[in-house]
C-alpha cells in the first residue's frame, strides 16, 4: 500500500524549518522535552551497542537518515573507525558535511530500487536508522530499505534501527506508518537476517501506540498537553520523567512505544 506525498519534499521542508532536535524529534512537544527525549535515546542505544560490540575500533557504521547528526555523535564517541552517514534530504547532507569535514556523507533514500551507484560496492560492519524506516510509507519502499540495508552489511554485520513494532493492526498516516512487528520480522528473515534482540527505547514518554492500557494513554495525554504548555513546561516535564524513563526502559520487556532492534546479517540476498 502506498499513502505517500513525496517523503523527500516533505523531509526538505520540515528540516529546512527547523533544523534541530526538535525538527527530527516529536516537534509539538518543545526544544527542550525533546532534549530530555533524546538523551534517554542516547542511554538506551549506547547499552544496547556496548553489550553487541564492546570494542568499535575497526568497525565501520554507515547511519541511514542522519538528520541533525545526533548519531553521528554517538558513533565517534563510542570509537567507531569510519562513520559516514546519509539522509534523504540536501538540507540535511549539506549541514552534515560542513559539520563534521572528515566524515563522508549521501544523500541516499534508502527506499529506493537500487543502491546508487557510490554505494554499490560499499560494505559496512555496522548500519543503524533511528526514527527513520516508519517514516517510508510504501511498502514495497519499506522491503526495498531493508534488501538495501543488506547489501550495504558485510556478512555476519549488526543492522540496529527503531521502530514501532505493533502487535496489532499497522497504523497509517501521511507521513509515518507503524507496521507490525511479524511482518517486520517476516520481511528480515527474508532478507537474511537474525533477530538478536529488542528492547523498549521509551515506556512512557512517547506515545504508547501499541498499547490498549488506558493508564498509559491517559498519562501521554498528560505528559503531552504538559509538555505543550511553553518551554518551562517542556524542560520540567522532561526532567521529571527521565529518570523514571531509564528505571522502566530497564526494567520492561517489552514495550508500549518505540523499540529498538538488533539483527545480524546472516547471509547475502540476491
Ligand atoms: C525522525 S528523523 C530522525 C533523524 C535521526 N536519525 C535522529 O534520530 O535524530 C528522520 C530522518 O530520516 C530522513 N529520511 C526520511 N525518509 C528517508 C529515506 N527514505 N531514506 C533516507 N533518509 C530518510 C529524514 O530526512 C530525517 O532526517
Amino acid at each position: 500500500m502506498n499513502n505517500s506525498s513525496d517523503p523527500g519534499e516533505y523531509w526538505q521542508n520540515r528540516l529546512a524549518a527547523n533544523y534541530s532536535l526538535d525538527g527530527t524529534g516529536f516537534q509539538t512537544l518543545g526544544k527542550q522535552y525533546n532534549r530530555w527525549m533524546y538523551r534517554i535515546r542516547n542511554v538506551i542505544v549506547k547499552r544496547v551497542i556496548q553489550r553487541m560490540e564492546s570494542d568499535l575500533n575497526g568497525k565501520e557504521v554507515f547511519d541511514i537518515g542522519s538528520g541533525t547528526g545526533f548519531y553521528i555523535d554517538m558513533w565517534i564517541e563510542l570509537g567507531a573507525s569510519g562513520v559516514r552517514g546519509s539522509d534523504i534530504t540536501d538540507v540535511a547532507v549539506m549541514n552534515l558535511r560542513q559539520k563534521y569535514p572528515s566524515n563522508q556523507f549521501f544523500k541516499l533514500d534508502i527506499g529506493q530500487d537500487e543502491l546508487p551507484d557510490q554505494l554499490t560496492a560499499r560494505k559496512f560492519d555496522i548500519i543503524s536508522a533511528f526514527d527513520v524506516l516508519f517514516h517510508i510509507t510504501d511498502d514495497v519502499r519499506y522491503q526495498n530499505a531493508i534488501s538495501n540495508v543488506n547489501h550495504l552489511l558485510r556478512k555476519d554485520g549488526i543492522f540496529v534501527f527503531s521502530e514501532n513494532f505493533l502487535h496489532h493492526d499497522a497504523l497509517r498516516s501521511p507521513h509515518q506508518v507503524s507496521r507490525q512487528l511479524v511482518l517486520i520480522e517476516r520481511i528480515l528473515q527474508e532478507n537474511g537476517f537474525k533477530i538478536l534482540e529488542r528492547i523498549p527505547m521509551f515506556v512512557i514518554m512517547n506515545a504508547p501506540v501499541d498499547t490498549n492500557n488506558r493508564i498509559l494513554q491517559s498519562t501521554w495525554k498528560l505528559i503531552k498537553s504538559t509538555a505543550k504548555k511553553g518551554k518551562f513546561a517542556s524542560n520540567v516535564t522532561g526532567c521529571i520523567l527521565y529518570p523514571l524513563e531509564l528505571i522502566l526502559t530497564s526494567i520492561a520487556k517489552e514495550g508500549p512505544s518505540t523499540e529498538l532492534m538488533i539483527c545480524k546479517k546472516l547471509q547475502e540476498c540476491s
